[in-house]
């Protein structure tokens, strides 16, 4: 502790007051936060508790704090606080020096602003609905997975839990007849950070992936800030035209989402796997195989993954429960092949050590307990019911006007708009927002939105799965006042 005089005191007491006032001011105190104990901060800092207490003294003098009897300082209810605000900036900022991969994040398109608040239908896609999300079932697992860490903390294994591997590797044998080890799977913080894993793991910059067109945005850009080369392929009612991959000879890798393709919802036929996995076999590149939304099947039977196909060791299988739970959860697992398996280990070890363990364990008490199913049925009915209600809604209220595809499966649909031709896309999502509608547009999916198997049309990918029916009603009503308004002679 550093010994002060009189004097010396004071004037080490005048900056610690000067600086809590701007801390104060500044709101890194929030209005009613406590400060400090005296002995805290007096440790803290190297100096005597008197020194401390006198600068809070000063505090209270001038009415920043109160102190209430026997209990610490507190930041004045009452007082005008600022924002937190960051130092003074300097006069002139360098430009940043980034890597490759940061020159390639850099360049990608910002991402889609939140929308406001108040709208009458967010028409998001990705969105679940708060009230479907288990709360009771979920604190009961978190709070039965609690005690089981209190004897030692530390890392955990870098592909997950056991017991959420084990109660996984059930799970996909049950739901998806999908058959692996407990030891290929890795749990990860969503599908994307196995995409994320794959591209580091199996991608150069500049190597050649072929990719779905239209595609999952964040699967695109994934690979192009890995560098990749995209090469889009063409999508048909029966899935990725693999005829077209015959001339393709060098590719590394190929992203697909076989199951209910994204966003068009094409169910890839056997032909078309068979011919996928014979290029691989060929080429040595390997699938990533994304199986999103398998959990909803609405109108056609469910069909076993590729994974189920692959007797070379090609296929990565990529699974989350984003559409099931919560995508803020941020869980989700790949199955990986044999010979890939430790690499995928270590990066994933190297990239967050892991998974974070307690919602882990969580996750696998309640897979294995049959509530997870059980959620599943459940949401699966009331997607079913908000699904329905939109088609019906599309259909009264647009009719003829529109082409609605994907609806059989998954969690949103998309909706070609006959009487707009594609130019006119932005400002159809201009015009909704303006009335209170979140609605997005389908042609940032496609390489370019001048590809020849594009319809002229405008379209929208809209999902359902986070609005109730009144809200779809009400949204789909709105839908067509602006239709009307974008199409009206004087608009075009
Ligand atoms: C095609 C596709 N794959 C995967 C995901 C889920 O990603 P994550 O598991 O990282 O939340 C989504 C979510 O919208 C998706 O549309």
């Amino acid at each position: 502790m550093v010994q002060l005089d009189r004097d010396e005191r004071n004037t080490v007491a005048q900056k610690i007051c000067g600086s809590l006032k701007r801390q104060i001011m500044g709101g890194a105190y929030a209005r009613g936060a406590s400060l400090p104990s005296t002995r805290a901060l007096a440790a803290e800092l190297g100096v005597s508790r008197t020194t401390v207490t006198a600068a809070y003294e000063q505090l209270l003098a001038e009415g920043f704090i109160e102190i209430r009897q026997g209990a610490t300082a507190l930041v004045a209810p009452t007082l005008e606080l600022g924002v937190p605000k960051m130092r003074r900036r300097p006069k002139r900022l360098r430009p940043p020096v980034l890597s490759g991969y940061g020159r390639r994040v850099s360049d990608l398109p910002p991402s889609d602003p939140a929308p406001p608040r108040k709208m009458i239908a967010d028409f998001r896609y990705g969105d679940l609905a708060g009230t479907d999300f288990p709360t009771l079932a979920w604190k009961r697992a978190l709070n039965a997975a609690l005690p089981r860490h209190s004897e030692r903390l530390r890392y955990d294994d870098p592909r997950g839990s056991l017991k959420l591997r084990s109660a996984l590797q059930a799970y996909l044998w049950r739901a998806r007849s999908l058959q692996c080890d407990a030891d290929q799977i890795v749990v990860v913080n969503g599908s994307q950070q196995g995409l994320d894993l794959c591209t580091r793991l199996l991608l150069d910059a500049g190597n050649r992936v072929v990719i779905e067109d239209p595609c999952y945005v964040s699967a695109r850009e994934t690979l192009l800030a890995a560098g990749a080369a995209t090469v889009p392929i063409e999508v048909a009612s029966d899935g990725l035209r693999t005829d077209q991959l015959a001339t393709i000879k060098d590719a590394r890798l190929c992203y697909v989402t076989p199951s209910h393709q994204f966003p068009l919802g094409a169910v890839m036929s056997v032909g078309r796997r068979q011919e996928l996995l014979a290029w691989v076999g060929r080429t040595g590149a390997y699938v990533i195989e994304d199986d999103y939304d398998s959990e909803y099947r609405f109108d056609i039977k469910p069909i076993p993954p590729l994974h189920g196909l692959d007797e070379a060791g090609r296929v990565i299988y990529l699974g989350t429960v984003s559409k099931t739970l919560s995508p803020r959860l941020r869980l989700g697992y790949m199955v990986v092949p044999l010979p890939l398996r430790e690499v995928f280990a270590k990066a994933k070890q190297i990239v967050d050590r892991h998974t974070p363990t307690l919602e882990q364990e969580a996750l696998a008490d309640f897979i294995a307990s049959g509530a997870y199913e059980r959620h599943v049925r459940r949401v699966r009915r009331r997607n079913a019911e908000r699904r329905a209600v939109l088609l019906k809604a599309l259909s009264t209220k647009l009719g003829r006007q529109i082409v609605v595809s994907g609806a059989d499966a998954g969690l949103h649909v998309v909706v070609w708009f006959r009487q707009v031709p594609r130019r006119l896309e932005r400002r159809l999502i201009e015009a909704g927002q303006a009335a209170g509608l979140g609605l997005y547009p389908i042609t940032p999916l496609y390489s370019s939105s001048t590809v020849a198997y594009r319809p002229a049309w405008a379209g929208l990918v809209m999902g359902y799965a986070g609005l109730d029916e009144v809200r779809i009603e009400r949204g789909v009503d709105r839908l067509a006042i602006v239709l009307d308004a974008v199409t009206a002679p004087a608009a075009g």
